[in-house]
């Protein structure tokens, strides 16, 4: 038997130390120019049997293949245009381009109702927003600029934050009531202030991320679904759940919708505070995502492992730790937040996440509104719309190009 010599078996135990660790280290990869590609298949498929009028996608139940739909003043009508324009972006097909602007036209209607809740961002600006972006078409930005204005109505300055739910005030007696979902709206106040709309959008947009981040957001970086303030004296009330499983579980998508928000609120203010809550929240979400990466749809449902899981709250997130990973100035924490929305996506993009030819969505496992029993284990739009941005993104970062 040839003995190895006492240098050649420390080398070889260092290699395989090496490559342990690397394994370990290696974020699981996704084929992102792959993904994109089948996003924009799948879109090319389905908008042919599609009609552009008022009726746009929203969810497909579990059994079901194709899209059910909703008019253009359902929260979720601007996520299909959106997905129409980023698949745009992605293929440069003019196919596309002619059915988002075909889907995207009907909005309009949207500011010809008085404004009813602050969902105005989710319809128009993903909507006309993106479409902006891509073509240069003054209506839409005249559209977004408009939406900007009326969501502005819902602001109390006595509170400092926009009225999210004006439904909600008599019947759920919140007289004041602001959720965390309502911070990705204020990138339309955002926008508007920066691209010829009044100034105080700014301001309003500043204070709402402020107070929401001291009310909304408890001391383990945890997030209340809905904080009910004081019309008069501006106080905060309590915070309290709507879509999530109780008071002060952490409801998976709202988690998601912090990390983005203040992600973004970042981007827009360079306020290092907004960047370290963005931080922090997304470490709580990292720390608590269960053994296969996808979170359920509440991190606090006691049924757990057999409680459903929220797909979409996974492309949210991802989509906020790509941008979040471009602002870090450290390379191992700058990877670390690349490294996990990667992960994120990577499961998303496997067989038991991915749609396939099982009906008209990308992603299959998402989760609605589970108190109420509505739109669980679906294919839900937001998670198709935040996949794709999430994959739009990180090419994006592949390839050396800067997000905004
Ligand atoms: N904005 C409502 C939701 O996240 O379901």
């Amino acid at each position: 038997m040839k003995i190895l010599n006492p240098f050649a078996i420390v080398l070889l135990f260092s290699a395989l130390a090496f490559s342990c660790t690397q394994r370990m280290d290696e974020p699981e990869q996704v084929e992102t120019e792959k993904m994109l590609g089948y996003c924009v298949e799948k879109v090319q498929k389905t908008v042919v049997n599609l009609s552009p009028n008022d009726s746009l996608p929203r969810n497909i139940y579990p059994g079901q293949t194709q899209w059910n739909k909703v008019g253009i003043h359902d929260w979720t009508s601007g996520f299909w245009p959106g997905i129409l324009w980023y698949a745009y972006e992605a293929s440069g097909d003019s196919a596309i381009l002619e059915a988002a602007q075909n889907f995207t036209a009907p909005l309009k209607g949207v500011l010809d109702v008085a404004v009813s809740d602050h969902d105005l961002g989710f319809q128009l600006y993903n909507s006309f927003g993106n479409g902006f972006r891509l073509v240069d078409d003054s209506t839409y930005h005249y559209a977004v600029l408009t939406a900007a204005d009326s969501l502005a109505t819902l602001y109390n300055p006595k509170v400092g934050t926009t009225l999210s739910w004006p439904s909600q005030v008599k019947k759920m007696n919140w007289p004041h009531n602001t959720i965390i979902d309502n911070m990705i709206n204020l990138e339309l106040l955002f926008y508007a202030a920066k691209n010829g709309g009044d100034q105080h959008l700014y301001d309003i947009a500043v204070k709402h991320a402020e107070t929401s981040m001291h009310t909304l957001i408890r001391p383990d970086y945890t997030i209340y679904h809905v904080a009910v303030f004081d019309t008069v004296d501006g106080q905060f009330i309590k915070g309290v759940t709507h879509q999530g499983y109780a008071d002060d579980s952490m409801w998976a998508r709202g988690q998601g919708w912090g990390i983005y928000g203040y992600t973004m609120c970042y981007r827009e203010t360079g306020k290092l505070e907004f960047l370290e809550t963005a931080q922090k929240l997304a470490d709580v979400f990292l720390e608590r995502l269960p053994e296969d990466g996808i979170p359920y749809w509440d991190f606090d449902d006691p049924s757990i492992p057999d409680a459903p899981k929220d797909a979409s709250a996974a492309c949210v997130a991802a989509s906020a730790m790509l941008e979040l990973s471009e602002f870090m100035t450290d390379e191992t924490v700058k990877l670390k937040y690349r490294n996990a929305a990667v992960s994120l996506l990577a499961k998303l993009s496997s067989p038991e996440y991915l749609s396939g030819d099982t009906n008209q969505a990308f992603l299959l496992h998402s989760t609605g509104h589970k108190p109420k029993g509505s739109e669980i284990d679906a294919s839900i739009i937001y998670a198709d719309y935040y996949y794709l941005e999430a994959l739009l993104r990180l090419s994006k970062i592949e390839r050396g190009i800067k997000l905004y």
